[in-house]
């Protein structure tokens, strides 16, 4: 789904720029991790996509697990707190893990997600975002695979959703303020 019409601005990354964006990172990872086995932990639901195309780009050994996390409080992100709502399905003790998430916003969602699965024991615990945004953040964290740092501005497609909607999109594109004002 490359033209759901009418509801986005502009185009920021065009589904050629976020491939070729994945192959690059996928190819530090492969130099970084040489020899050793990742475990790949996706954040559902946005990192999806991210997940799919980046462990397909790598030709280290890999498995895959998930969680979902929501923050508590009055729908607000800077509540500061975090709640698991699906937890992992694999012992993570003495294994090398590489978080992989569509965007850092704040910040409090891996923020807290580092700090929750470092006390798991892990040999080692490094993130992949595919895009941040630098004037957002207010938890910094150590985030060793970025794909892009993006303006401060509602962008959805390639995982990222408003209300749900736009995950499908193939760009990267900003939202027409009639979408989110109506
Ligand atoms: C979004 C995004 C990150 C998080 C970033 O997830 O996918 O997980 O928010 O925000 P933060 O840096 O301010 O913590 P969301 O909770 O919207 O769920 P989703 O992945 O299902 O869209
Ligand atoms: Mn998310
Ligand atoms: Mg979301």
């Amino acid at each position: 789904a490359s033209d759901i019409p009418g509801d986005f601005d502009h185009v920021l990354y065009t589904e050629e720029q976020v491939a070729s964006r994945i192959r690059e990172v996928a190819a530090q990872i492969d130099a970084d991790y040489a020899g050793r086995e990742i475990l790949m932990v996706g954040l559902l639901n946005g990192a999806v996509m991210t997940m799919a195309d980046l462990c397909r780009a790598m030709t280290s050994h890999m498995s895959m697990d998930w969680m979902a996390v929501s923050s508590y409080g009055a729908g607000t992100k800077s509540s500061g707190v975090v709640r698991i709502l699906k937890d992992l399905t694999k012992d993570i003790d003495g294994r090398d893990i590489l978080i992989v998430e569509d965007i850092i916003d704040t910040g409090l969602t891996l923020s807290y997600l580092v700090q929750n699965l470092r006390s798991r024991n892990p040999n080692s615990i490094e993130v992949m975002a595919m895009f941040r945004k630098p004037e957002a953040v207010t938890c910094p964290l150590d985030v060793k695979y970025v794909g892009f740092d993006i303006p401060n501005e509602f962008v959805v497609g390639y995982g990222l959703d408003y209300a749900d909607r736009y995950r499908n999109l193939t760009d990267v594109a900003t939202l027409a303020p009639h979408v989110y004002k109506s």
